[in-house]
């Protein structure tokens, strides 16, 4: 028997809530897969650890996260704690830089077609969309240096600095690539940027070009500007189906734009590792230690009411036992019994939907509705 180690952070607003019904899921994957062992324990993550500890990212956080094999995140920030000097999301970004999570994998695709009615797009434009965002997550303006000139509370300027190192770029480039190379035919890659202005963006294109060309010589690359971009993606979004790679804060802007395609920013899951993921149920799988979250953040205008869409969460999940713990089939099961309960009916007809989605079921009942049909596909 495997034993793997679960570290979970809900951290703030919903973020509770749509783990609660993740760590059902992680339950039963526990209970009905013998070869397995899942141990899974909570910390104080960003603003409750404010409060807690005056500090989001505690050391006896960080240092368990450091130990797991997987972290499950749901969201931190809100209100409370505003803009202030100690803010949750420092906590984020402080994560994921030092647990070297450069690659954030952020699949955004129809869980179900019964979804596509309750996209705002046109269905022959959003049928068939199908597309992995690969955004780098410790780099950019993010991470650049960042200043504010002059005295509080009023500074007279204030500047951040988008920067990148050739050796960034390659690695992501790579990742993005290996991820190509996961289906068969090849996935094209799209890159965007924002050459025409930007010198980080010059170096960028100049290096994805370069480190495609040279080692995936098979793989089909195309360059697209970011404004561009942004509107293809809700016009013609089957053009960009594949493998986009993009710089950290584009990536954050177009995944929040893609999650409009199936319906909801809470339907979207992602994975934050430390390199290219190795896909696999058999013995060549190598894990690969992953940080998981919704792309979402703690929706603060309908935390605590029961309502959150718990969808992207539990397709974390999904990715955890794909990327880190090697279970494909697990996973596989995990997607499929969410594009089953989406494709469900309550009495009276009417599909499974939180209220993101136009319905009124509660978070619970979908959490309930997967763990049902996935105990049955196990
Ligand atoms: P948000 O993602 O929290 O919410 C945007 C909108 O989407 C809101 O109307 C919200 O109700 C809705 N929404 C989001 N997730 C949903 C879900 N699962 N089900 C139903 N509806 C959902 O973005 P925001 O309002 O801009 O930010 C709120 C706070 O979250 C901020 O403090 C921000 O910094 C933080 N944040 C954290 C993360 C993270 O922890 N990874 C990500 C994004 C934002
Ligand atoms: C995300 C969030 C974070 C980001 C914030 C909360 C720091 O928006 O995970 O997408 O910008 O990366
Ligand atoms: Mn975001």
């Amino acid at each position: 028997t495997k034993s793997f180690k679960v570290v979970l952070i809900p951290g703030d607003g919903i973020g509770p809530e749509v783990v609660a019904q993740a760590v059902r899921v992680l339950n039963v994957i526990d209970s009905s897969s013998p070869e397995i062992r899942l141990q899974l324990e909570s910390h104080d993550f960003g603003g409750i650890a404010i409060d807690n500890h005056g500090d989001p990212l505690p050391d006896s956080t960080l240092k368990a996260c450091k130990e797991a094999d997987a972290v499950l995140l749901g969201a931190v920030g809100g209100p409370k704690w505003g803009v202030g000097k100690v803010r949750p999301e420092q906590g984020l970004l402080k994560l994921r830089k030092e647990l070297g999570l450069y690659a954030n994998i952020r699949p955004a695709s129809f869980a179900s077609d019964s979804l596509l009615a309750n996209s705002p797009l046109k269905e022959s434009v959003a049928k068939g969309v199908d597309f992995v965002c690969v955004r780098e997550l410790i780099g950019g303006l993010y991470f650049g240096e960042r200043k504010e000139q002059g005295s509080e509370p009023q500074p007279e300027a204030a500047w951040d600095t988008m920067i990148y190192s050739v050796e960034e770029v390659q690695r992501i480039t790579r990742v993005a690539a290996q991820i190509a190379l996961t289906t068969t035919p090849p996935m094209a890659v799209h890159s965007i940027d924002k050459a025409n202005v930007l010198a980080s963006s010059r170096l960028w294109r100049k290096v994805v070009t370069e480190t495609i060309t040279k080692e995936y010589p098979t793989l089909q690359l195309d360059h697209q500007l970011v404004d561009s971009a942004a509107m293809i993606l809700v016009s013609n979004p089957r053009k960009l189906n594949g493998v986009i790679v993009t710089e950290n804060m584009f990536g954050d802007i177009l995944s929040d734009e893609a999650s409009v395609i199936p319906g909801s920013l809470g339907l979207l899951p992602s994975a934050s590792l430390a390199g290219a993921p190795v896909v696999s149920d058999a013995k060549d799988f190598k894990p690969c230690f992953g940080l998981y979250e919704p792309i979402h953040g703690s929706a603060p205008d309908i935390a605590g009411q029961g309502i959150a869409n718990p969808i992207g969460t539990i397709l974390s999940v999904a990715l955890m036992l794909r990327y880190s713990f090697g279970l494909e089939k697990q996973a596989k099961a995990i997607e499929e019994a969410v594009r089953k309960a989406l494709d469900s009916k309550e009495q009276g007809g009417l599909e499974l939907r939180t209220k993101d989605l136009g319905g009124n079921v509660r978070t619970e009942q979908i959490g309930e509705q997967v763990v049902n049909i996935l105990k049955t596909l196990l």
